[in-house]
């Protein structure tokens, strides 16, 4: 019998449409929040004929409640975010209790800590932790994976780069660009000589080709940093750029040294927490470029020399929908048992490279 899959978070933008994603594959999920007023009218909305769908009360800030949501052996999907304020309270009770765990994040401070924290408790416990299980950072895990064992013993540095194309207006979530100011002034990370490094997000800049146009990224921590070099003993080099951030590249390439030392500065961090919270209460829920946008994502190997020796593009819907289909069929995958291993992993760890392949491609995204 296939295991329970739990949505926390299925209010949400995010949640919401993996809640959508996950029924209109069959499946029926537990929907999981902190507001049952709207949990309910969700339930029977995508429960169909058959009755609403069960649904569960949990608040971060109550974590016996978010503990009761999960069982051995359960699969718990989160779109609680911004993760590194609330997302501590899921990711423990899924490691503790020995459940496989998908989220959304694309936090670096709070990815590194699911790798350091979480992945050992998980490794005793038998939990599976498969954090950024969405457009970041999975597409850039498949990607390099591909181009890794395409360049095999003469892999020495890995390239990631994350392109958006298309659409018009608000191009984030309202939850995203909270989640974006909130880790503004945490520290990053890279992977350079061997080893994991903290530094500061865009300190790096990558311009590459996608999509028949040349792009500037900026450097941030990724889970290919943490899942990449595990692939390919002789890499000493990862790095991971975003395209997204248009005419305010520059800026924050060139702010990206002072930002330990903004940090420091009494106040900051609070003042830079409720700036967040305001853009929380201004903008809209929803992007507002409808599904217009396609996701580019382009890995690229070079050895000792720094020749390229191998080049691997995929292409994709628009990042939400692209999201909230990975996470469901990650989710379904693994209450079918598909899932190796214990800990936290990557995703071609978990599903291997085939499987990775099979899954990505149900969420649209294929090899250019
Ligand atoms: N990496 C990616 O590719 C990717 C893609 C999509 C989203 N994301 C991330 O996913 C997260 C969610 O994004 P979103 O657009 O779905 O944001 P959202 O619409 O604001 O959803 C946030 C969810 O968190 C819930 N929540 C807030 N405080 C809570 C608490 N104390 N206890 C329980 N639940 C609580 C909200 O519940 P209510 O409905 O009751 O307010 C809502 O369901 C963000 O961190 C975003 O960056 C990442």
């Amino acid at each position: 019998m296939a295991a329970r899959i739990v949505l926390f978070g299925a209010t949400g933008h995010t949640g919401s449409r993996t809640a959508q994603a996950l029924t209109t594959r069959g499946a029926r999920p537990v929907l999981a929040g902190r507001d049952r007023g709207r949990l309910g009218p969700l339930a029977t909305r995508l429960g169909g004929a058959a009755g609403p769908l069960e649904t569960v009360t949990a608040d971060v800030t109550d974590t016996a409640s978010v503990r009761a949501l999960v069982g051995p052996g359960d699969v718990l999907v989160t779109t609680v975010g911004p993760f590194l304020r609330l997302g501590e309270p899921a990711v423990a009770a899924a490691a503790d209790v020995g459940a496989v765990y998908l989220d959304s994040t694309g936090e670096p401070p709070f990815l590194r800590r699911v790798f350091e924290e979480f992945g050992p408790r998980a490794e005793r416990s038998g939990a599976v932790l498969l954090p950024a299980f969405g457009h970041d950072y999975v597409p850039g895990g498949l990607a390099g994976a591909l181009a890794l064992a395409e360049a095999g013993a003469r892999a020495h540095r890995v390239d990631i780069g994350y392109a958006l194309d298309g659409g018009r207006g608000q191009g984030f979530s309202r939850g995203t660009l909270v989640s974006l100011l909130g880790v503004a002034l945490e520290p990053g990370f890279g992977w350079h000589g061997g080893r994991l490094a903290g530094e500061p997000t865009g300190a790096r800049d990558w311009r590459f080709d996608a999509a028949g146009r040349t792009r500037r990224g900026l450097s941030v921590g990724g889970s290919e940093h943490l899942t990449l070099p595990a692939l390919a003993p002789t890499v000493q080099e990862v790095g991971v750029y975003l395209d997204w951030f248009g005419p305010a590249t520059s800026l924050a390439h060139r702010l990206a040294p002072v930002t330990p030392w903004l940090a420091r500065v009494p106040g900051a961090p609070a003042g830079m927490t409720r700036l967040a919270d305001l853009v929380g209460r201004r903008v809209a829920e929803a992007p507002t470029t409808g599904d217009g946008t396609r996701t580019h994502v382009v890995a690229e190997v070079r050895d000792a020399a720094g020749q390229r020796v191998s080049r691997v593009e995929l292409s994709g819907p628009d990042p939400y929908a692209m999201t909230a289909d990975l996470l469901a069929e990650g989710a379904l995958r693994a209450a079918a048992g598909d899932v190796q291993g214990a800990g936290a992993l990557g995703p071609v760890q978990a599903f291997g490279p085939a499987g990775l392949i099979a899954l990505a491609a149900t969420a649209g995204l294929t090899r250019a």
